[in-house]
């Protein structure tokens, strides 16, 4: 009777609180997506959304939604992604205020050449993981079990270099190493520590492989809040150590603003 009414007492407890979640009555376990599911080519948002912190089918994102998910998933805090967020927007194929994941596939809005994990637009999917690509990544920093600033830049710029090399089409300015360099800055952040900007091998390999969060390896949330200062300053030291080459020649920074030809303003900045 005593754990009987212990147990009745908990889910009482917990029934307001759970109720006070978008997402309705989600524990967070991992589950892969299924049928009707969409996912991106951002290992984040997957996770994100394979944890029930963003609706698990991808689908009807806002900015508060995604934003919420973002610091109860991972401790990263609005203002450090509310750009990407807003700019995310003018991928949607259905709503002014909202977008689905498949949505920021979209080449030239966020989406972009020389990635980590996913083929250049121009040589094939460009958001499904593709483990030939991120072997660039998972072989770099050898003799040690973590990823750090160094390795990180060190990466970007073969990367780089492959796309330079493969893909007549790439795109390669300021704008992408922006995004680039805050997109290595980002997993070392959530799969290790944003001050020291290093992470855990198999953290970040599980994150990008299976868009899993590695609880049962030990994994935990950053104790420290993900700032728009902090992550900044890491996004800075990748950036410069990158030893970036310059835009191609006579390229300018530009952006897909729509998803409809016949909308889009390829904005040159
Ligand atoms: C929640 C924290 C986030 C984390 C940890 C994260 C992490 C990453 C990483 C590591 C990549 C690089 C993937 C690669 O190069 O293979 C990436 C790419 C991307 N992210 Fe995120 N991200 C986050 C939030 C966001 C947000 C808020 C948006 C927009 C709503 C976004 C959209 C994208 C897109 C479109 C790409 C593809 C860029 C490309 O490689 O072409 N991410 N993200
Ligand atoms: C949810 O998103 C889908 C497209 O992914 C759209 O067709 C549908 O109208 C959206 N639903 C709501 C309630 O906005
Ligand atoms: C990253 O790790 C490698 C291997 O231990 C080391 O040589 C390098 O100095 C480290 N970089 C930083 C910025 O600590
Ligand atoms: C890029 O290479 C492809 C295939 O080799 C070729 O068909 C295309 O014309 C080239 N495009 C440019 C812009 O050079
Ligand atoms: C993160 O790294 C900093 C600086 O190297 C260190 O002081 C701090 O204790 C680390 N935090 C965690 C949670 O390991």
């Amino acid at each position: 009777m005593l754990s009987f009414s212990f147990v009745f007492a908990t889910s009482l407890l917990l029934l307001p609180s759970a109720l006070a979640f978008p997402q309705g009555d989600d524990n967070h376990d991992f589950k892969a997506p299924g049928d009707g599911d969409v996912r991106s080519p951002c290992p984040g948002l997957n996770t994100l959304a394979n944890h029930g912190y963003l609706p698990r089918d991808g689908k009807n994102i806002t900015i508060p939604i995604v934003l919420d998910a973002a610091r109860e998933g991972f401790n990263v805090q609005p203002e450090a992604l509310v750009l990407a967020a807003r700019i995310s927007l003018l991928t949607s194929t259905y709503a002014y205020d909202a977008f689905s994941l498949e949505d920021v596939r979209l080449h030239g809005t966020i989406e972009h050449d020389a990635s980590l994990s996913r083929m250049d637009e121009a040589l094939g999917s460009n958001w499904q993981f593709n483990e030939d690509i991120f072997s660039t990544l998972a072989n770099s920093n050898p003799g040690v079990d973590y990823y750090n600033i160094t390795s990180a830049a060190e990466v970007q710029h073969l990367r780089l270099e492959q796309s330079l090399r493969d893909n007549n089409e790439t795109h390669n300015t300021f704008n992408e190493l922006t995004m680039r360099s805050g997109e290595s800055a980002l997993y070392l952040s959530v799969m290790g520590n944003v001050t020291a900007g290093e992470a855990p091998k198999e953290f970040v390999n599980i994150l990008f492989r299976e868009e899993r969060l590695p609880r049962e390896e030990g994994w935990q949330r950053s104790p420290i809040p993900i700032t728009i200062e902090r992550l900044g300053a890491l996004q800075q030291k990748v950036s410069e150590a990158s030893d970036w080459p310059g835009p191609i020649e006579g390229q300018c920074a530009w952006v897909r603003t729509s998803p409809r030809d016949d909308l889009d303003i390829v904005g040159i900045i």
